[in-house]
């Protein structure tokens, strides 16, 4: 079982970026955190983050024939891309969409998930521990 982590624009600024809304810990610590829950499961796991969409598209199409989920926060491109739900379409791998923050509680243009249409679930407002449900959903026996 291979998981593949993505991160978009601005994650890596975790601990910087509103600590009140995103928490203190960083990019490295989210990482840490999700390398053990898996390690603990024998879960195969990478992780990407780029700020450039691109690149996340490209990321996705890389998981093509690799991995058999992605957990994917897309930051900002959630609420703008629709190159990103055509690549999680494209590649049909079982995706989980993640929000650090409760979205549906925020700003009305944060309302709008493109890639949303692409995933089998949502998960949102549960901190750092939202990639560990995405990833338990992902690999439970279903
Ligand atoms: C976010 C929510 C987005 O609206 C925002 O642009 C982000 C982070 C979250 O994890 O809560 O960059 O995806």
């Amino acid at each position: 079982m291979k998981i593949s982590v993505i991160n978009g624009p601005n994650l890596n600024m975790l601990g910087i970026r509103e600590p009140g809304i995103y928490g203190n810990g960083t990019y490295e610590a989210l990482c840490s955190m999700i390398r053990e829950h898996c390690d603990k499961r024998g879960i195969e796991v990478s992780f990407f983050q780029s700020n450039h969409e691109g690149d996340l598209v490209d990321e996705i199409q890389r998981a093509y024939g690799v991995c058999d989920g992605i957990v994917i926060n897309p930051g900002a491109y959630t609420h703008t891309s629709v190159a990103l739900l055509d690549a999680v379409k494209a590649v049909g791998i079982p995706t989980v969409e993640v929000h650090i923050s409760d979205v549906s509680k925020r700003e009305d243009f944060r309302q709008v998930s493109y890639i949303r249409l692409a995933c089998v679930k949502t998960i949102a407002g549960q901190g750092f521990d939202g990639y560990l449900q995405a990833i338990d959903f992902l690999t439970e026996d279903k």
